[in-house]
């Protein structure tokens, strides 16, 4: 392991002693949308690994959920999720992760070079290094070899915007829950990235994720032999955010699956409440809770 990695290491783990406490104490949650959500977890742990970064590297530029973007003109960059997972948090579900990962400028774009996923309440460190593998709690680790959707237990999620968004993922996630083991939808893409990597899921699809979601995530599943693009095949971009990731033998298997969901007309979501106008929602959500 470099020493910036064991020095990175050692900060993540502060930090999430630092999400822990807050967990177990309870903090109070803020909307930032309609489901989107934000808590005084997220602003102080996000500060504690941008102190650390500022003092240990003052040059370099950082993209950060919360605060946004440094941009110091560096050829490296710091991208940092503090807090991956905030719904689950704020419902007292203890599965979300701090995402920290470094990039180098390449010619006109960015390449990561160090990532970092901490699950503090499972006290699982992931760790990935261009070149040099990936790691859990220092034990190198691999994607599965799985190859048959039969045989395949896989992940998804559903972004914020699922009532409006035409790539709202149900027909996907409908199609592709009935032809494997099953798909999961476990709330912390940053997780969901590093399952794929050490094989506890065969596969990893989703929409519209940030930069922060899956910088680092990307680079685990690579380093640990996996194959990752964006949904329809093409180069992942963390500027786009789809990501479709599995071993590369099973890789393509999953795109057709995926494909052959667009032949349900989308108009059939409406029924279930997709792209309804605000008023007609709010009757559903009522009507749904029994005060019609
Ligand atoms: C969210 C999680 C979730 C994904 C959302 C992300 P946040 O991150 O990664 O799994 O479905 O799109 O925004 O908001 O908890 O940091
Ligand atoms: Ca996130
Ligand atoms: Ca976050």
């Amino acid at each position: 392991m470099s020493s910036q990695l064991e020095a990175a290491s050692a900060m993540i783990c502060e930090a999430g002693e630092l999400l822990r406490g807050y967990y177990e104490s309870g903090v109070e949650v803020q909307s930032k949308g309609d489901i989107d959500l934000v808590t005084e977890a997220d602003h102080a742990v996000e500060k504690f690994i941008l102190s650390w970064i500022e003092e240990q590297y003052p040059s370099h530029s950082i993209l950060a959920e919360e605060s946004g973007q440094k941009d110091l003109d560096s050829e490296f960059r710091w991208i940092v999720d503090p807090l991956d997972g905030t719904v689950n948090f704020a419902h007292g579900l203890g599965h979300f992760s701090i995402l920290v990962a470094l990039q180098k400028r390449v010619d006109e774009s960015f390449e990561t070079q160090l990532a970092l996923t901490l699950d503090p309440m499972r006290n699982e460190l992931f760790t990935a290094q261009k070149g040099a593998g990936t790691t859990l709690n220092g034990q190198p680790i691999a994607v599965s070899k799985t190859t048959e959707l039969r045989q395949a237990l896989l992940c998804t999620g559903f972004g914020y915007d699922r009532l409006t968004n035409e790539s709202d993922n149900h027909r996907e996630f409908c199609r592709l829950n009935l032809l494997t083991r099953g798909v999961r939808r476990y709330g912390s893409a940053g997780l969901d990235l590093a399952y794929v990597a050490c094989g506890r899921y065969d596969g990893f699809w989703e929409w519209d994720l940030n930069p922060w979601d899956i910088a680092g995530g990307i680079l685990l599943v690579e380093e640990a032999g996996g194959l990752v693009t964006s949904v329809d095949g093409s180069r992942a971009e963390l500027e786009v955010g789809s990501i479709l990731c599995a071993n590369p033998g099973f890789h393509g298997t999953i795109k057709k699956a995926l494909d052959s969901a667009k032949e349900v007309p989308i108009n059939s979501r409406q029924g279930m409440g997709a792209f309804l106008p605000e008023e007609a929602m709010a009757e559903l959500v009522k009507s749904g809770l029994g005060e019609a």
